[in-house]
């Protein structure tokens, strides 16, 4: 039985026809214009559209970056889009005639991790996507949790500085501004500004105007002492954060995904190292693994897929 899955992003939207394997038999990518919401409704539209036409689906998931409602149907808040308690499932369901679910993006990525990749053999894993925004997926006794308003497991607004930097979801201090893609861009810029190891990276600013995520990913390949030190800064925050999760969830793993999540094992070292010093009873709490997601960039489309066909199938 086959389902769609679209995975709305904040630079693109990815759709994709999947099967209850978790294989991907058509997909497509569109860029997403963030500053228009209505904009980004008529693309899904289109998507579920052409993808539909050409394969028999029983239903689509689309995954939103953001706050979603327990009827998965409205999306109550996204920090990077300007939604506000947008009835997406309607706006979708009047113009397709098919069963529709909406998803918080990471839990659709968090649930084709668990179904299908790094935590296939565990009952609780802990799942953070760490690109523009920090998302977050909770699977507890191999059950997706989603809280008592459908928007649990916003992990990405975890509290880590008192009074800390304001972040888009209206608080301040939240992981998010510490442990994103962004703030790894915000920690690169901090370092070209003083010079000294960050040499490089000023030298790189200078050539293309600013600094952009690709760059920076670029530099840490190489290994360069400037970005390597943003990356330890952003994985001494997140190692930090997943110590008080630990505290909470005790998950067997946690997963890491999205765009950063590509420095591999030079983003794991230092979220390791801060996790152990600051994991409560450490020395008698049994140390979890920390892995790098296994489907990356299809994810979202394949969690979200696999979560519309099983809620499909279970009316
Ligand atoms: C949003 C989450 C989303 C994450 C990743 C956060 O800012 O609050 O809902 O999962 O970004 O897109
Ligand atoms: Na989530
Ligand atoms: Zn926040």
């Amino acid at each position: 039985m086959q389902a769609i899955g679209i995975d709305i992003g904040g630079t693109k939207i990815a759709g994709g026809v999947v099967d209850e394997n978790g294989v991907i038999l058509a997909e497509e990518r569109v860029p997403t214009d963030a500053s228009d919401p209505q904009g980004i409704v008529d693309e899904v539209v289109a998507m579920i559209e052409r993808l539909r036409a050409g394969h028999d689906v029983v239903a689509a998931g689309v995954a939103a970056p953001g706050f979603i409602d327990a009827q998965q149907s409205l999306v109550y808040y996204t920090p990077n889009i300007s939604w506000r308690n947008e009835p997406l499932r309607r706006h979708l369901t009047e113009r397709l005639d098919l069963a529709i679910t909406i998803d918080n993006d990471a839990n659709a990525a968090g649930w084709a991790e668990f179904r299908f990749g790094a935590g296939r053999d565990v009952s609780d894993m802990t799942v953070l996507t760490i690109g523009t925004g920090v998302g977050g997926a909770i699977v507890s006794q191999g059950r997706l949790f989603r809280g008592g308003f459908g928007a649990g497991a916003e992990l990405g607004h975890l509290r880590v500085v008192p009074d800390g930097l304001p972040c888009g979801c209206g608080a301040h201090g939240c992981i998010e501004q510490y442990g994103s893609g962004r703030a790894l861009l915000r920690m690169a810029n901090e370092i070209a500004d003083v010079g000294g190891i960050g040499l490089a990276l000023a030298a790189a600013r200078t050539r293309d105007g600013k600094l952009t995520g690709h760059t920076v990913g670029r530099l840490i390949a190489e290994h360069d002492p400037g970005a390597l030190s943003a990356l330890r800064q952003l994985g001494f925050w997140l190692g930090q954060a997943c110590a008080s999760l630990s505290a909470v969830l005790d998950p067997q793993i946690f997963v890491f995904g999205g765009g950063v999540a590509e420095a591999g094992e030079l983003l794991l070292a230092p979220i390791r190292e801060a996790y152990l010093t600051h994991l409560p009873a450490r020395g008698y709490h049994p140390e979890p693994d920390f892995v790098i997601a296994q489907l990356v960039n299809d994810a979202g489309v394949v969690g979200a897929a696999d979560l519309a066909r099983v809620h499909a199938t279970a009316r």
